[in-house]
């Protein structure tokens, strides 16, 4: 695996010794539509089946935007969920991670700036697909590693089934929308121990946004090679959790929490079992919300820490893959956030 030129150890090198703060999850909000599809709903959509969605996906339903919804008032609802869990903190930047922007220009975290009332600070998009979280989280890592900023607001939202052609069954069941926020500010121990980003544009025909390959006429949507992709993504997950784990002094059997993209049960499943981590230890929501791309881990970290099964001090693991292609993971130790 080509692996990041980018990662703590850059920063550390350059730091020298000079003591520096490290980047923690400080709070965490989520939003899906309320609207459901069903894996029946799609069965009357297009020809496929409630037993073939489940056994080579493991998705039963996602949710899918209503007509006044979009990337920008998902990420605002989220956001105003972590924020106000963090205690309304003065806030240094706003980056948001999507590829599924309602506007070319202006980005969507101004627009939720503006949701917010938020006017002041930095704010700017980035696109990594799926990868887009962890992708924003390293750059708010990075920020607040070097004292640059102090509290970022990281924002991940996709309004995905709007890019979807509801005549391609290869993937069409596969995606669905919500959004996730994280603030993320300096404290002294804990919090994100390693990440690594990466990204292989050879690999860009994997999956892309256009026509069918084999109809250039048809509707622009969100095309995917499915096969190559699956093999491809339990290749790169599995050795960039590995190499998070040991950037971290850790070793896989240490991870108390496994957070991987939820693309596929079976991907999740086939990298679980390479990193000998049972299944037990993974966070799997992927049955009641399918693919969300870059929203995916902040939504399910955010499930698991209502749901109160992160403890402060455990071990989390998160890994994600996606279009360009991208990857990337994380190795945190958790510091603990409000819930409710
Ligand atoms: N319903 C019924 N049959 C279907 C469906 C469907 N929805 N979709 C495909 N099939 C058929 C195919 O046509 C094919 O039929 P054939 O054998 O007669 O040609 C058969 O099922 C097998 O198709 P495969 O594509 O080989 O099925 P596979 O087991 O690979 O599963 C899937 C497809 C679910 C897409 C899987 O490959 C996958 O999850 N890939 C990775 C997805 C991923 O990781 N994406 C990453 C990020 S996405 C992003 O960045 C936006």
């Amino acid at each position: 695996m080509a692996t990041a030129p980018f990662s703590h150890a850059t920063i550390d090198a350059l730091a020298g010794t000079a003591a520096m703060p490290t980047a923690q999850i400080l709070s965490l909000g989520s939003y899906v539509p309320t609207e459901v599809l069903t894996n029946a709903d799609m069965e009357a959509l297009v020809e496929t089946s409630n037993t073939w969605i489940l056994e080579r996906t493991g998705i039963r339903e996602r949710h899918r935007v209503g007509l006044d919804e979009t990337a920008s008032s998902m990420g605002a609802r989220a956001a105003a969920d972590a924020i106000a869990q963090a205690g309304n903190p003065v806030l240094d930047a706003i980056i948001v991670a999507t590829c599924s922007a309602e506007t070319r220009l202006p980005s969507t975290a101004c627009l939720i700036q503006r949701r917010l009332g938020l006017g002041g600070m930095v704010a700017f998009d980035i696109n990594a697909a799926c990868s887009g979280f962890l992708y924003a989280l390293s750059i708010a890592d990075s920020m607040i590693r070097s004292g640059a900023l102090r509290t970022i607001l990281v924002v991940a939202t996709e309004a995905l089934t709007p890019l979807v052609d509801y005549t391609d069954r290869t993937t069409c069941v596969l995606f669905g929308d919500g959004a996730a926020a994280a603030v993320v500010g300096a404290g002294e121990s804990g919090g994100i121990r390693a990440l690594r980003m990466a990204a292989d544009g050879a690999d860009a025909h994997l999956i892309y946004y256009g026509a069918r390959p084999d109809d250039e006429d048809s509707r622009q949507a969100i095309r995917m090679s499915g096969p190559g992709t699956f093999r491809s993504a339990v290749e790169r997950l599995s050795d960039i959790a590995t190499t998070v784990c040991a950037d971290a002094g850790w070793t896989t059997d240490d991870i108390d929490w496994f957070i991987p993209h939820q693309a596929n049960l079976r991907i999740i499943e086939a990298v679980a079992k390479r990193l000998g981590v049972p299944m037990d230890r993974v966070i799997v929501n992927i049955d009641r919300v399918g693919n969300t791309s870059a929203a995916s881990i902040p939504i399910a970290l955010h499930e698991a820490a209502t749901a109160g099964r992160l403890a402060a001090g455990q071990r989390i693991v998160s890994v994600a893959f996606g279009s360009g292609i991208t990857w990337g993971g994380v190795a945190l130790e958790w510091t603990g956030t409000p819930t409710r």
